[in-house]
């Protein structure tokens, strides 16, 4: 007999069984020279201290995200602004044309891929059009958003820099345009905002959009992974959220969302650091400590939510950390829930049934990222 032969079944391990093992033996890793925060209580503590944990981790300043204190509320409240109830609304004819044109494209009782399929073309074409960008740009987004993917993916932080470089560059562009021919939308009103009575720059501009654009572009695509293969393989909730569809309860199926996300959250960490010395779950965190805050180990915390599989909108929604907790909560909460529900309302509206491809499985993304990279589903 010759040497075993491996075959690569393209299967990623499930890093959220990983988390959920690591943090019943420790609630704050010391990993790589950082604590990874992975427990619930914990990473809530850190997240609503920001005295303690500050949120200027990187060299790039990045708006509002790695500002602290009242500079992050100056600029957090120009973000605001872009993204209230009222805002979103406005939003939802044109996600919602745009969920339709994409799920009635798509064949029927054959394998479809659900995140490049229905994910990237959703996000991309929802924001472009929010932004007031050219559809002819989506190519461009699409390549920018993988190329953004996989840089995250490697770890390699020069790689990221590189590709944020390059986004910054296609957006400078894009505003450089936009002063010659005004626009009244989102990007034109933007150029015109103004924090402690000055127009915001240029680079403020670019940073605030490319946090939007990450933030955005490739939480949603793979949200839309986890959302339809959690329908497709859990038969009972697919028929509990086809019902609440079709009695048009918006509230029930954006809590379904909001339940499926906590259960496989696909946005898994943010980093902070130690202004003082201080104690977290048992460890000592240095002054200058890097920490991370684990929202998808936290969101499967079993002293908080028991079974972390089991499927509780109601029960679970209070402490629910899918878009974080503190001063930096996700302020495209409203905007990102809309979107997703109006996409699965037109799936759902749209077929009679989701089910797993029979001939080619789900695979998971690589860790750092989270949730699926393929989900290949049938439609009926
Ligand atoms: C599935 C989609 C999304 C998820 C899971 C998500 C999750 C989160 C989380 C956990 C945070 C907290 C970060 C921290 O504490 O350091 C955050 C912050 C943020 N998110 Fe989202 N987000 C999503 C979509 C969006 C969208 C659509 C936008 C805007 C259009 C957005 C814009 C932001 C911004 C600007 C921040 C930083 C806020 C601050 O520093 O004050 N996100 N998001």
């Amino acid at each position: 007999m010759g040497e075993p032969v491996e075959i690569d079944t393209g299967q990623v391990a499930d890093q959220r069984t990983v988390y959920d093992a690591q943090r019943g033996r420790c609630p704050v890793a010391h990993e790589d020279g950082a604590w990874v925060v992975l427990r619930h209580a914990e990473v809530v503590a850190a997240a609503t201290d920001p005295a303690t944990y500050s949120s200027d981790v990187s060299s790039r300043r990045a708006i509002p995200n790695s500002l602290d204190g009242a500079e992050h509320a100056a600029y957090r409240a120009v973000v605001d602004r872009y993204l209230t109830p009222g805002r979103v609304a406005r939003e939802e004819p044109q996600c919602r044309a745009h969920a339709a044109a994409i799920v009635d494209a798509l064949p029927r009782d054959t394998t479809v891929k659900t995140v490049g399929g229905i994910g990237v073309p959703y996000a991309v074409r929802s924001q472009s059009t929010w932004l007031g960008w050219r559809p002819d740009l989506e190519d461009d987004l699409v390549a920018w958003m993988q190329d953004n993917h996989a840089a995250t993916r490697s770890g390699d932080r020069a790689r990221t820099a590189e590709v944020a470089e390059r986004f910054d560059r296609m957006v400078h562009t894009l505003l450089d345009a936009r002063r010659d021919a005004p626009a009244a939308d989102v990007t034109g009103e933007l150029l015109g905002e103004t924090v402690d009575g000055r127009p915001l720059t240029d680079e403020e501009v670019v940073s605030i959009l490319r946090n939007w654009t990450a933030g955005d572009l490739g939480s949603l695509a793979t949200s839309v992974g986890v959302i339809v293969h959690f329908l497709a393989t859990n038969p009972a909730v697919q028929r509990v959220v086809r019902a609440q569809v079709e009695a048009g309860d918006r509230a029930a199926v954006e809590a379904a969302v909001e339940e499926i996300l906590r259960i496989d959250d696909p946005f898994v960490a943010n980093r902070r650091v130690a202004t003082r010395e201080a104690e977290l779950g048992g460890e000592t965190i240095p002054e200058g400590g890097r920490v991370l805050l684990n929202w998808t180990a936290a969101n499967r915390d079993p002293l908080v939510f028991g079974d972390p599989d089991e499927y509780d909108p109601a029960g679970h929604a209070a402490a629910n950390l899918v878009f974080g907790i503190g001063p930096h909560v996700c302020p495209g909460r409203d905007l990102t829930l809309m979107e997703l529900r109006v996409v699965v309302e037109e799936l759902l509206a749209r077929t009679s049934w989701i089910e797993p491809a029979p001939d080619r499985p789900a695979v998971r993304e690589t860790p750092p990222v989270g949730g699926w990279a393929r989900v290949p589903v049938v439609l009926r």
